[in-house]
């Protein structure tokens, strides 16, 4: 396993639509995922998508951790999960801003509108369907890393930039709560 280098944004690959993948069990799709959950890893990041990695394929890469989620049933731990080739549905019409980073995009962090319940479905990393009902952090995290296959970085899902920032700063004029708040969110 390799620890590959991550597009920052700015970079073309970011930016591009990525290609759907033929066939997950092909030796250099596996090698791919196995490098973005050590390059995720090594970052402290939730999650990471193919194209920040510099392969324009439609895979991600996440994990729901306890400290992120909310109280939500549909919102639970996970770690390490594969999805190719994803597919996202919206459930309902609740929008939830939350706050993100994102490896692209290192040191800052900004106030993102998600939906709050999605339905997605993809192959794991052995080509079996995955399909899943979710709300909270892992909703928000789908959606944040299948946005990067479609070449959105959530900067462009804000519309208020006046809440987006360094996190260093951000957490520096925030109180104490909110301040780890935001310095979880930035990873
Ligand atoms: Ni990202």
């Amino acid at each position: 396993m390799t620890i590959r280098k991550i597009a920052r944004m700015g970079h073309p690959v970011l930016a591009g639509v990525a290609e759907p993948v033929e066939n997950p069990r092909d030796p250099e799709i596996q090698r791919l995922i196995a490098d973005m959950f050590e390059t995720m890893d090594d970052a402290r990041g939730a999650g990471i998508s193919a194209p920040q990695v510099h392969e324009s394929l439609r895979v991600v890469v996440f994990s729901v951790g306890g400290e992120r989620m909310t109280d939500d049933d549909e919102d639970t731990p996970l770690s390490h999960q594969v999805l190719i080739n994803p597919e996202i549905e919206p459930l309902g019409n609740e929008v939830e801003v939350g706050w993100e980073g994102c490896l692209s995009v290192p040191g800052m962090i900004g106030a993102v509108p998600r939906h709050r319940r999605i339905r997605y479905s993809g192959l794991d990393e052995t080509g079996a369907t995955v399909e899943r009902t979710v709300s909270g952090f892992h909703a928000r995290v789908v959606q944040h890393e299948c946005d990067h296959l479609d070449g959105i970085l959530y900067p462009m899902r804000m519309p208020d930039m006046s809440r987006f920032g360094f996190v260093e700063e951000m957490s520096r004029a925030a109180d104490a709560e909110s301040a780890d708040e935001l310095q979880e969110a930035a990873e």
